[in-house]
């Protein structure tokens, strides 16, 4: 059996024909700028999360960058937010002429700890932003309690978590502006790049749509520098296509997981989900301390693993310029030498997640010489 990480032939298999005629239709318009699908995808995307604007840009990475620059960051201020996440968290920031503050997770939800953010807090914080990691959300509440006490923005970084709650509430309508990547793999996944912030204030949407072209208010008419960052119009097309699947693709994901729960060896750690969240499983993250072990096992069966991510931000060279890692995030660096993604998307079927339980019961036997009860 072989069985990879990700595959997204399946689900193309399933709308090939729908995609290939919008991208037909929107061929023949011709209106390739901010056209009929960006706009269209984003009301149906703000709607979706529960925000009341969306703006379409370029990936994940822009939505980040552009949401912070409209909040009003920039250079000499500092951000609160993880190490543990894809580089781009940092790297938004950075791009935005700010500096990016660590603080370490929590161990259960692999997000930022809420109560080591306050003493981080000094005259130059202007913002917190969590990441909603794998698909399940940071707790807000506290996040939110203490910006409104500090006066900070709240930009959450939905990247991977499409769809995703908090107490009832989605993921992208919880603080001041919401940003997600449409990157091919996520959970809602354009064929190339694509991102969008999602927000309730007017002000912040306006500084957006501008922000993302050049900052102009009318044609050739610029109030401040920007950039391009728009959303494809081919890409929208495509995204159009794919949101209506979006829930039922997630409940896909939710059985797989609990299929997982149930038959990995209580030896291995599995994902919590809060009694306060909704996880929409972008990731399922294992734990174990023989990580390289059970990966290695598992690519020898035709089974393909990850890790999200291996070296966490402050130990990455790239951090090196911005102040280094002169500091220690201990459950960061913990959990990055032992986490493994397993292979999960909406087309996994139940066989398959029983499979890989199967081996990973076969892994653990081989490694302790015990039998485990089946
Ligand atoms: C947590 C997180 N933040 C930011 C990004 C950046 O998104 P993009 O790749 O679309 O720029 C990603 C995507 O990889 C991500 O997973």
């Amino acid at each position: 059996m072989h069985i990879p990480l990700v595959d997204l032939k399946r689900q193309y298999q399933g709308i090939k024909k729908e995609v290939l005629s919008e991208i037909s239709l929107a061929l023949d318009g011709m209106q390739l700028f901010l056209g009929k699908n960006v706009q269209a995808f984003e009301s149906d995307f703000a709607r979706y999360c529960g925000a009341q604007f969306a703006v379409g840009v370029g990936s994940g990475t822009e939505a980040l960058h552009l949401a912070l620059v409209a909040c009003g960051i920039g250079p000499g201020d500092e951000v609160i937010t993880v190490s543990h996440t894809f580089i781009a968290t940092a790297e938004a920031i950075v791009l935005a002429g700010a500096r990016p503050v660590f603080v370490d997770i929590d161990p259960e939800t692999y997000n930022i700890d809420t109560s080591q953010i306050e003493k981080m807090i000094n005259g130059k914080t202007r913002a917190i932003l969590p990441v909603h990691l794998y698909g399940h959300t940071a707790d807000m509440n506290p996040i939110l309690e203490l910006a409104e006490a500090y006066k900070l923005k709240v930009i959450e970084d939905a990247c991977q978590a499409h769809g995703a709650e908090y107490k009832g509430r989605r993921a992208g309508s919880l603080g001041d502006a919401g940003c997600f990547s449409f990157y091919f793999t996520k959970n809602l996944g354009a064929y190339g790049e694509g991102g969008m912030i999602t927000t309730s204030s007017p002000e912040i949407a306006k500084q957006c749509r501008m922000l993302r072209d050049h900052g102009q208010e009318a044609k050739y008419r610029h109030a401040f520098m920007g950039i391009n960052g728009r959303l494809d119009e081919i890409q929208a097309a495509v995204l159009r296509v794919k949101l209506p699947h979006l829930d039922e693709w997630t409940e896909s994901r939710r059985n797989i997981a609990q299929a997982y729960d149930a038959g990995l060896p209580s030896s291995i750690v599995k994902p919590q989900e809060m009694a306060w969240a909704k996880h929409v499983y972008h990731l399922y993250v294992v734990r174990t301390p023989n990580r390289d072990g059970l990966r290695a096992w598992l690519e020898e069966k035709g089974i393909g693993a990850g890790m999200h991510y291996p070296i966490p931000t402050h130990l990455q060279d790239a951090w090196r310029d911005y102040g280094g890692g002169d500091f220690s995030l201990p459950v960061t660096e913990r959990m990055t030498g032992e986490i493994l993604s397993l292979p999960m998307y909406p087309e996994l079927t139940i066989e398959e997640a029983g499979y890989i339980c199967e081996c990973i019961r076969d892994f653990i036997e081989a490694k302790s010489g015990v039998a485990i009860e089946r």
